[in-house]
């Protein structure tokens, strides 16, 4: 926490989602098409077949230029981004995992290397010499997987790890294993979902034969990828698949996620059979847009899932995505924010300017002021007060009180809210009265963050905690002393452009 905050006014998360979801999607394509790309080989050069080592061959400058480019680019940026956005996070996960991350550098020089001779040596040397190179590229892509796979699944869940805080419990943690083999399923949809193209290269009388080859291999992928991904469900912590699963799962969207995600590899095996396998010869550019979107979208909702489930920690029941740690909570909140950050304690002593150096602080990762997540939105404002108690024309009251009001206000319907809310004259007649209204429903907001903190040092620290009891289980508690809360809530009020004559 006493890094400098870097203020993307994007949102750092939108920023840091868009770089990841390149380089995962790259990655995963450099492994598997390592694995199809030598594996075709092999069984090019055992049947003699010139058609489909071509298909090796053409696949090759894909695999290089898009792996070796544009994975190892996007791969610097994820730490770039990441290490700008959340410094105090990554700092922890780099000292937890230093040597982690250290083998991971070497498989993917590994890797590079591999992946540079393979391309320039296709006909220089021996056919086995080069088969050789081929492998060791894929055994080194896919340990960089094997690798990173403990870190990345860590996250989500740490499970002995909290209690031992061992490296190889962290490492090999409840779903290291089912997400290995989903992941393995996705890499091989990653690359099949671009051989096509190569593929469809092919002299005209072996183009059927060379689809229902990759059909085959994506066929393999869906089955990997579908077990895999009901392995991983299976094993993470009944706390955590309530978010998204049963009756009454907590969190609606992830639950729409889930299904999104499902219908999509259905979607890959419907098309994929039929297509692929059935009917090669109609297989069209078409085929390979749809194969791709359904892939991707697969992929790309399980990824969602991930992350939404983990929210609002960077390592599960540890550290918060705000760079707090669950066990300095309770320090923090006797001896304040500004002992612990070299730069909220710095500059301005003024109330509001203290507040939002803490909300650079504290909340500042997920929340940006007018973007994605905008906290000007989320607090209630005198425009937004008048709005409600206009109610003009009539029905729109309820609508705004449900956009601005409810998320605060669940257990209070917009009739009663109604009933106790002052006309719209009575507003414009005296908008101060408003303005500490708010302010108030702010400071308490805050206070409740702050209890929020008091509830979770309640949980027994050695296992997963079940966030689901808590008024606000997608976010972490504010922490600080009474001073920095009232300065936290102080800043936000003064956001209100209509509370301040519209200075900001
Ligand atoms: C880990 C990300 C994260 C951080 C950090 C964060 N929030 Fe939030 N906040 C959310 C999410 C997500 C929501 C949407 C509500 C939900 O789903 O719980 C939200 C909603 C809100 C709301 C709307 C009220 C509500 O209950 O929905 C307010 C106000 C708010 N946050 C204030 C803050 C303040 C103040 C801080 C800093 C002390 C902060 N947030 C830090 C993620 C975060
Ligand atoms: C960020 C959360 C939040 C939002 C958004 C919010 N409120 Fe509140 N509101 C509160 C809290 C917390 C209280 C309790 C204040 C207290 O205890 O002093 C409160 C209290 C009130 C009260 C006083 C009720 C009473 O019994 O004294 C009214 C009226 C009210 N809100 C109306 C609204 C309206 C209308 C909106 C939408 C324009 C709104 N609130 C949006 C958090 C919020």
């Amino acid at each position: 926490m006493d890094y400098p905050i870097w203020n993307v006014a994007m949102g750092g998360g939108v920023l840091m989602a868009w770089v990841a979801i390149t380089h995962v999607i790259v990655s995963h394509f450099a492994i598997g098409g390592g694995l199809i790309i030598v594996i075709t080989e092999t069984l090019a050069v055992r049947r003699s077949d010139p058609e489909l080592r071509e298909l090796a061959r053409r696949s090759s400058l894909v695999l290089i230029l898009v792996s070796t480019v544009f994975g190892a680019i996007s791969g610097v940026g994820i730490w770039v981004v990441a290490g700008l956005i959340s410094p105090g996070a990554i700092a922890a996960l780099i000292h937890s995992y230093v040597w982690g991350w250290a083998i991971e550098w070497v498989f993917f020089v590994l890797e590079i290397v591999a992946a540079l001779v393979y391309y320039t040596t296709w006909d220089t040397i021996s056919k086995s010499a080069h088969l050789m190179v081929g492998w060791l590229y894929f055994i080194g892509a896919y340990l960089s997987l094997v690798i990173i796979n403990g870190i990345v699944t860590f996250m989500l869940t740490p499970g002995e790890w909290l209690e031992t805080h061992a490296f190889w419990d962290g490492f090999f943690n409840p779903t290291y294993w089912p997400s290995l083999v989903l992941r393995t399923g996705i890499c091989i949809l990653m690359a099949v979902a671009f051989l096509l193209w190569p593929a469809f290269k092919a002299g005209a009388d072996r183009r059927p034969d060379v689809v229902r080859y990759l059909g085959w291999w994506f066929l393999a992928g869906v089955t990997v990828s579908y077990a895999g991904y009901r392995w991983w469900e299976a094993a993470l912590p009944d706390t955590v698949t309530a978010l998204f699963l049963g009756e009454a799962p907590t969190l609606a969207g992830l639950a729409a996620t889930r299904s999104f995600t499902l219908w999509s590899l259905t979607v890959a095996l419907a098309v994929s059979v039929l297509a692929l396998l059935l009917a090669p010869k109609l297989a069209r550019g078409l085929t390979a847009v749809v194969l791709m979107a359904a892939a991707f979208g697969f992929f790309g909702g399980y990824e969602r899932l991930r992350e939404g489930t983990r929210k609002p920690f960077l390592i599960h029941s540890h550290l918060f995505s705000n760079g707090l740690l669950v066990s300095q909570i309770d320090e923090i909140n006797r001896t304040g924010i500004a002992l612990h950050s070299g730069w909220v304690a710095a500059g301005d002593p003024g109330l509001e300017n203290l507040g939002a150096r803490i909300f650079a602080a504290q909340c500042s990762s997920c929340h940006t002021l007018d973007g994605y997540q905008s906290i000007r939105d989320a607090l209630p404002t005198v425009a937004d007060m008048e709005l409600v108690a206009a109610d003009d024309p009539p029905g729109t009251g309820e609508v705004h009180y449900r956009k601005q009001c409810s998320a605060c206000h669940r257990d209070i319907e917009y009739q009663e809210m109604a009933g106790v809310l002052p006309t719209l004259e009575e507003i414009r007649d005296d908008p101060e009265i408003i303005r500490e209204l708010n302010l108030g429903m702010i400071t308490t907001t805050v206070i409740q963050l702050r209890e929020m903190g008091v509830e979770i040092t309640a949980f027994d620290r050695e296992t997963t905690f079940d966030m689901r009891g808590l008024d606000r289980p997608s976010m972490p508690p504010f922490v600080g002393t009474e001073e920095e809360a009232e300065a936290l809530a102080a800043y936000l009020a003064s956001l209100d452009s209509a509370a301040t004559g519209g200075e900001r």
